[in-house]
């Protein structure tokens, strides 16, 4: 924690700015940002989208581009009218739907939990309330409805200068304010621990509106203390012993969970992602796992966890760590089962694990490594998913091959094997077992050669057209020399997408050809190189892609995480993006996000008539929002939420999108 303490007060100082860890708004686009961030005066920013509008008309020629742009938008596949970009402390939705807060952090889950009080929290009550930053949103229907089933939300972390009244404290660092955070309480560090995980909610849709069901049989509230198995070819290994743990099998809670995914066989799969920061501590002087924790940023000491517990102290528990960063899967069906962390898909900053069968009935599974210059992986099932018994699937994702991708500058992608005993993973690198080339996964992958990408989030396969796409949210980091075919951009701010066209249409193929879908930013500023089709509006561009959806329509929907005001002018959002034909390229705006926050889920109900998105970390950043007329962080919490608006969503929470009057989404 020590860099994270003042010298002069012992205070922690913002978490917000500094890290690349879980606590971070990545806004790390200054090269680029400051680029745009000339174009938008501060009244502009206020103007929102009109000011924005007003830019671009005068640099883009319309005339020239008019032709195009009425084929394209001719040929879209949304009919949907546009959203005005902009940025304010509400959401915003398309003309003609309807936005609905569903569920908001503190709501109650249980017939018997307490009612939400930001000024009386405590583990015991937030463990059976919605937990914080709710990033992943998956539904799995009940007796095959669209209108009745379990939504499952992963709750990523927790930012306790928005959570707890009175831990804030502003000081003037060089002249300018600064926040420091006051070390949190056990019982704050608590509550956190509670607030993390993920929760299961049964939801039911009644004249036109989605409803918690309260008293659900199957919710339930995983958090950072649940009892869970180890599980695959690593469990039982020596590395993941622990003093509280001899067997190496039985690990206490997840965290960090950022996106996900639901398996065919209905069971919810959960990525451990930033799990760097809730360690703190040294390893004792030598340890074997110095290198393996140094690859993954450990101890980042974000969070004070290790002064309250030892298991997050590496001096006390050198192995903790080697049992997180996995991903967990988790029978929903059960309240009472223990999930499984599923070491055969390998150990490192997880974002997501979306899934489709493969035409042979395996099933793939696409992976994410959200880190700059870190990589994009799938693993695919020894077995086949069997849809007759889905019991029968519930150990699948033990027995698998895990593959890293190798994007050539030929414009074909070779997923390459992360196998003991093949090529360099053997004991000459180091490594003994399958378990130890899981257990460092990113170190395997390095000596295999694979491409380094500028941040891997979601990466959604497309059962409808057989393409897989990849968000690269961005990489301000990549030097000229360091471009490379899959990754155009130096100084990458605004991030791209990666289309994939697997050998074959066979997502199990060990081979498949790629092409760069889109490079984002905005498409006025030549500086930027962004390539959205004419068609696209001062509205409709957009920066950091994260998340993404495919409906059921097989088209792309694309979350965005780390726009602003001294980014792109905008908030985050949800942007439709074509894929196909005249309009391919082109991007409408469909949803916006609060000050502050950034756009997860996104997920569309299996009759394309409900879009779920989740708003994560609404108000978080520094001093810049009071100027647009909103209460800072700095602010005691009773100020900051005078009240809780259902239509104003300042804590996180998960927002149900339909179409005023019924029927599918955006058609
Ligand atoms: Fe948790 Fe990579 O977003
Ligand atoms: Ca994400
Ligand atoms: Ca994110």
């Amino acid at each position: 924690m020590s860099d994270h303490r003042s010298p002069d007060t012992g205070f922690r100082t913002s978490l917000l700015e500094e890290n690349d860890g879980p606590a971070v708004n990545p806004t790390d686009n200054r090269t680029m940002g400051e680029i745009i961030a000339a174009r938008f005066s501060r009244r502009g920013f206020l103007k929102g989208s009109l000011a924005v509008s007003a830019i671009a008309a005068t640099v883009s020629p319309l005339a020239l581009v008019a032709a195009d742009d009425a084929r394209a938008a001719e040929a879209s596949a949304f009919t949907f009218d546009e959203l005005e970009a902009g940025i304010d402390d509400k959401h915003h939705v398309a003309p003609g739907y309807d936005a609905d807060v569903l569920l908001r952090w503190g709501d109650p889950l249980f017939a018997d939990s307490p009612e939400f009080d930001p000024a009386k929290q405590s583990a015991e009550a937030q463990a059976k309330q919605f937990g914080y930053n709710n990033d992943y949103v998956g539904y799995i229907p009940i007796d095959g409805s669209a209108e009745h089933g379990l939504l499952v939300v992963n709750h990523e972390y927790t930012n306790p200068h928005l959570m707890f009244p009175g831990i804030v404290k502003i000081v003037d660092k060089d002249g300018k304010k600064a926040a420091e955070v006051a070390p949190l309480s056990k019982e704050q560090v608590d509550v956190e621990m509670a607030a993390h995980g993920g929760s299961i909610v049964e939801i039911r849709k009644d004249g036109g509106k989605w409803q918690v069901v309260r008293d659900g049989k199957l919710n339930r509230r995983i958090t950072s203390n649940t009892e869970m198995q180890l599980a695959g070819p690593a469990a039982g290994h020596d590395r993941l012993k622990t003093n509280a743990d001899p067997s190496g099998t039985k690990v206490i809670g997840t965290f960090n969970n950022c996106a996900g995914g639901v398996t065919p066989w209905g069971t919810y799969v959960m990525a451990e992602e930033n799990i760097h920061g809730y360690f703190s501590g040294e390893l004792p002087e030598g340890h074997k796992e110095a290198a393996n924790y140094k690859r993954l940023g450990i101890p980042e000491g974000a969070y004070e966890w290790g002064a309250h517990y030892d298991r997050f102290n590496l001096a006390k528990e050198p192995n903790e760590a080697n049992r997180f960063g996995w991903i967990v899967e988790v029978d929903v069906n059960d309240p009472a089962s223990v999930p499984r962390k599923r070491t055969a898909m390998g150990r490192f900053k997880h974002e997501g694990a979306e899934s489709i069968v493969a035409k042979d009935g395996r099933v793939v599974f696409y992976l994410g490594d959200d880190e700059r210059f870190d990589y994009a992986y799938k693993f695919v099932t020894t077995g086949k998913f069997n849809a007759n018994d889905l019991a029968a699937n519930k150990d699948l994702l033990d027995d698998g091959t895990l593959h890293v991708a190798n994007f050539g500058e030929d414009g074909t992608v070779e997923w390459m094997p992360i196998v003991f005993g093949q090529g360099p993973l053997t004991a000459e690198n180091g490594f003994a077992s399958q378990a130890d080339v899981l257990i460092e996964t990113r170190r395997a992958a390095d000596l295999l050669g694979a491409t380094k990408m500028d941040r891997p989030e979601d990466i959604q396969p497309n059962g409808a057209n057989g393409k897989v796409y990849v968000m690269l949210t961005n990489n301000s980091k990549r030097k000229a020399e360091q471009v490379d075919a899959a990754n155009p951009r130096a100084s990458n701010a605004f991030g791209h997408i990666i289309e994939i066209s697997e050998d074959g249409g066979d997502f199990a193929a060990a081979k498949g050809k790629w092409e760069v879908l889109l490079k984002c930013g905005d498409p006025s500023v030549a500086e930027v190189g962004a390539t959205f089709s004419t068609a696209t509006t001062a509205n409709g561009w957009f920066g950091m892609p994260d998340n993404c959806a495919v409906d059921s329509a097989g088209r792309l929907w694309v979350a965005t995480d780390g726009q602003g005001p001294k980014a792109t002018g905008r908030t985050d959002g949800l942007w439709a993006v074509d894929t196909e034909g005249a309009a391919r390229a082109t991007s409408k705006l469909f949803f916006r996000v609060p000050i502050g926050a950034e756009m997860c889920g996104p997920l569309f109900a299996p009759d394309d008539q409900t879009a779920f998105v989740a708003v994560q970390h609404p108000g978080d950043g520094g001093e810049d929002w009071e100027a647009f007329g909103r209460p800072s962080y700095y602010e005691d919490l009773s100020t900051r939420w005078p009240d809780f608006k259902p239509d104003m969503p300042t804590r996180p929470s998960v927002v149900a999108i339909t179409k005023k009057g019924g029927g599918k989404i955006a058609v």
